[in-house]
C-alpha cells in the first residue's frame, strides 16, 4: 500500500510539473547570430529538403521546405479538404468509406517514407488513422493519397505505421485492446483480461505498385501498444513495439496503468513469422474491412469491402515474441542506424534505457528468462541492457539519431532535447524547446542512412511564441542545427494542425520525379471530355451528366438550360490544360453538402448537385487561372419537374435578346 502510494505521488509531481508546461528558465535564448542566413533560401531558391508532418487532428499531411519552414503544400489524406475538394467529389468519395460508412475525419500521427535497403527510396509515404483504424500511401510523384487501407480489430491505430527495411511490412499495433470483430462484444467492460485482444497487423506492400494487402494479423494478450520500430542491417529480422498497461487495466489508466515500475519492449521476428503463416499456421477470421485505391488513370477510386483476415496466435509459437521490460511507460521506441541498440523512453522514467540487439539474441539462446507473461518469455532486464542514460531530463518520449554515433532524444516535462552518445551514454548537450517537445525529425533519422545536419522538433505548447491569436494557438516546429557538438536553434515555424511524428528527407530524390500535369491522352475516366467538341448535356430519366471542360478562360457548355426539379446532376469537369500549375476550379451556387472542385490539367472530376428550387444558378472557375479568370463563369436554368424547357447547353452562341438591348449599347457609346 505504501508503495504505491508513494508511486502515485511521485507520478503526480511529474504529471503536476507536465501540467505547468515545465518553461524553461533561459526563454530568451538567443539564437545564433548567423542562424537567419542559414535558413534563408532566397527567393526562387529551393528548399534542401521536404519535411512531411502529420496533421495530427486534421487528418491530413503537411509538407514543409527546410530549412526554411516554408509551408509547401497540405495533403488530405482521412479528412475532406474543401479546399480541393477532397472527399467532396465523386472521384475521391470512396477513399473515406470504411465498413462504418463514410468517414470524413480521422487523426493522422505518424509517417514513415517507404525505404529500399534501409534507406529512404523517395517513392510513398504511409500515413497512419487512430480513430478509424487505417493505413494511408500517399504518391510522392503526385502527392496525392493514392490507397487507404482500413484495419479490422483494432482501435486506436497508434502504434503505426512502420515499416521494414524494404518496405516489405508496414506494420501496425493496436492502441486499445478490444474484443475482435468475429467474437459478440457485447460484454463487461471489466472482463477485458478474457474477452479482449491485442493485435499487430502485417500489411504487406507490392514492391513495384506499392499496392497493400492486409497479410496477416498477431494476436497478443489485451496490453496497449503506443510506438514501434523495426530492426536494421543484423536485426532486420525483428520488430520492436513500445506498450503501456501491462496492468491490464480497463478504467482510470492514469493511475492504474503506471502501477508497475516496468512495462515491455515486445520483441518480434517478423521473418519467422512470415515463414510460420506462408506453412499454413494461423486460421482465417471473418472481418470486415475497406480497400480504397485511386486510380491515376481514371482518376478515381474504388472501395472494396474486404472479409476475410488470417490470424495467428502469439502464444502457440513459441519462437516469435518475447517482451522486454521496460521502465516507466514506454512511449518511442527507437532503433538507431547500426540495428544493435533499441532506446525505449519511459515517459516517467528519470533515465533512457538503451537494449542490445545481441544481448537479446543472447539472452533468447540461454533461455534468460525471469518468467513468462500470458505464455511469452519475459527477457531479464539486466540481460537484455546495454547500459541506461543517466539524468537525461524528465519525460523523455522520443529518439532520433545524426548518423555520427548520437540519439537525440525529446524531453516533454522538462521541454528540452538532449543528445547523447550511444556507446558511452554520456550527455553531450541539451538545448530548451518552447514548449513540451513531442516528436522530433532528422532527415533519415530514423533508418540505416541518416543526414546528421538538422533536427526538427515539433512542440505541443506554443504560448508566447507568436502574435496570440486567442485561445487557440498553433503548434509549433524548431529548426536546430546538429553539425557541432553543440545543437544551435536556428528557426522557429507554425505548423498546421497538430503534428507528431514527422519525416525529412534529402529534396533530390523527389523533386524531379514529381508530375507537372496529366496527360490528357492518358485520362481513363469514364465521364472525360477530351476536347471542346465532345462536351454535351445528356439526360438518362432523373439523371442528367453534363460533359463539361475548362479551359482558360471559359466552360464549355456555359449555358445550360432544361435542368428540372429532383434532377440528379453530376457535373464532369475536366481541365484541358496541358501545362504546369494550371488548375481550373469549379463552384456552384447554393450546392449543398459540398465544396469546391479544383481540377488538374488533365483530370476530370465530378461534383454531384440536386438543384434546390427552380431558377437561375451562376457558376464559376475559383482558381485564379488567366487575366480573365474572372470572366470564367456561367449560368444553369432549373425549371419546375414537369416543365418543358428543352434540354439545351451551348458556349458563345446563346446571344442576349436584341429586344431588350440598352439604349446605350445600341448607340455604341464608349
Ligand atoms: Cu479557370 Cu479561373
Amino acid at each position: 500500500m505504501k508503495s504505491s502510494l508513494l508511486r502515485l505521488c511521485s507520478l503526480a509531481v511529474f504529471l503536476g510539473a507536465a501540467a505547468l508546461g515545465c518553461k524553461p528558465k533561459n526563454t530568451s535564448d538567443a539564437i545564433s547570430g548567423d542562424a537567419a542566413s542559414k535558413v534563408y533560401v532566397a527567393p526562387g531558391k529551393y528548399d534542401e529538403f521536404y519535411n512531411f508532418v502529420s496533421g495530427g487532428f486534421n487528418g491530413q499531411m503537411s509538407v514543409y521546405g527546410l530549412p526554411s519552414g516554408r509551408l509547401l503544400k497540405i495533403v488530405p489524406i482521412f479528412s475532406v479538404f474543401p479546399e480541393n475538394g477532397y472527399g467532396y467529389s465523386e472521384e475521391t468519395k470512396p477513399m473515406l468509406n470504411t465498413s462504418h460508412g463514410f468517414v470524413p475525419w480521422d487523426d493522422q500521427h505518424h509517417l514513415e517514407l517507404s525505404q529500399t535497403e534501409g534507406k529512404i527510396d523517395g517513392r510513398w509515404i504511409f500515413a497512419n488513422a487512430n480513430n478509424t483504424p487505417r493505413i494511408a500511401r500517399v504518391d510522392l510523384t503526385t502527392f496525392k493519397t493514392a490507397e487507404i487501407l482500413e484495419l479490422p480489430n483494432s482501435a486506436g491505430n497508434h502504434s503505426s505505421p512502420f515499416i521494414t527495411e524494404n518496405t516489405e511490412y508496414v506494420v501496425a499495433g493496436t492502441r486499445f485492446a478490444v474484443p475482435m470483430d468475429d467474437q459478440n462484444g457485447d460484454v463487461p467492460i471489466n472482463t477485458l483480461r478474457k474477452n479482449f485482444k491485442s493485435s499487430i497487423s502485417f500489411i504487406s506492400v507490392n514492391k513495384d505498385s506499392g499496392t497493400m494487402s492486409l497479410a496477416f494479423q498477431l494476436r497478443l494478450p489485451p496490453i496497449d501498444f503506443d510506438l514501434s520500430h523495426s530492426g536494421k542491417g543484423p536485426s532486420h529480422d525483428w520488430f520492436f513495439f513500445s506498450t503501456y498497461n501491462t496492468e491490464q487495466a480497463n478504467t482510470l489508466l492514469e493511475v492504474n496503468a503506471s502501477q508497475r515500475d516496468k512495462d515491455f519492449i515486445l520483441a518480434v521476428n517478423w521473418k519467422k513469422l512470415e515463414a510460420y503463416v506462408k506453412s499454413g499456421k494461423g486460421r482465417t477470421e471473418s472481418a470486415k474491412y475497406a480497400h480504397n485505391i485511386y486510380n491515376e488513370q481514371t482518376h478515381s477510386a474504388t472501395s472494396t469491402i474486404e472479409n476475410k483476415v488470417l490470424a495467428i496466435d502469439a502464444q502457440d509459437l513459441k519462437d516469435i515474441c518475447y517482451y522486454i521490460p521496460c521502465p516507466k511507460s514506454p512511449h518511442g521506441c527507437d532503433v538507431d542506424p547500426t540495428g544493435e541498440y533499441i532506446v525505449g523512453s519511459g515517459k516517467l522514467a528519470a533515465l533512457i534505457p538503451v537494449f542490445s540487439f545481441t544481448k537479446i539474441q543472447k539472452a533468447i539462446a540461454a533461455k534468460d528468462f525471469i518468467g513468462t507473461y500470458e505464455g511469452i518469455p519475459v527477457i531479464k532486464y539486466e540481460s537484455a541492457l546495454y547500459g541506461e542514460v543517466q539524468k537525461p531530463g524528465l519525460g523523455p518520449l522520443h529518439t532520433e539519431f545524426d548518423g555520427r554515433g548520437n540519439a537525440i532524444t525529446t524531453m516533454f516535462v522538462s521541454s528540452e532535447i538532449v543528445k547523447w552518445n550511444i556507446k558511452d551514454l554520456k550527455v553531450i548537450d541539451r538545448k530548451p524547446t518552447y514548449y513540451s517537445p513531442g516528436h522530433l525529425s532528422i532527415p533519415g533519422g530514423d533508418t540505416r542512412s541518416p543526414n546528421g545536419k538538422y533536427v526538427i522538433v515539433y512542440n505541443k505548447i506554443t504560448k508566447d511564441r507568436y502574435l496570440p491569436t486567442g485561445p487557440e494557438l498553433a503548434q509549433a516546429a524548431q529548426l536546430f542545427d546538429i553539425t557541432g557538438d553543440k545543437m544551435k536553434l536556428l528557426l522557429d515555424f507554425p505548423t498546421v494542425g497538430e503534428p507528431h511524428y514527422a519525416q525529412a528527407v534529402e529534396a533530390s530524390l523527389i523533386k524531379d520525379k514529381s508530375v507537372k500535369f496529366f496527360k490528357l491522352e492518358d485520362n481513363k475516366h469514364p465521364y472525360a471530355t477530351l476536347g471542346e467538341k465532345n462536351a454535351k448535356v445528356v439526360r438518362n430519366g432523373k439523371r442528367v451528366d453534363i460533359y463539361i471542360t475548362e479551359i482558360r478562360s471559359h466552360f464549355t457548355p456555359d449555358n445550360i438550360e432544361g435542368i428540372k426539379m429532383g434532377d440528379q446532376v453530376y457535373w464532369h469537369m475536366t481541365n484541358l490544360e496541358q501545362d504546369w500549375d494550371v488548375p481550373h476550379g469549379f463552384a456552384i451556387k447554393s450546392a449543398a453538402n459540398t465544396a469546391e472542385l479544383l481540377v488538374m490539367p488533365g483530370e476530370t472530376q465530378t461534383l454531384y448537385w440536386t438543384p434546390e428550387k427552380p431558377g437561375i444558378y451562376p457558376f464559376y472557375c475559383t482558381d485564379f487561372c488567366s487575366a480573365l479568370h474572372q470572366e470564367m463563369q456561367g449560368y444553369v436554368r432549373v425549371s419546375p419537374e414537369n416543365s418543358n424547357t428543352p434540354l439545351s447547353f451551348s458556349t458563345g452562341t446563346n446571344l442576349p435578346d436584341s429586344a431588350n438591348t440598352p439604349q446605350y449599347l445600341k448607340e455604341n457609346l464608349n
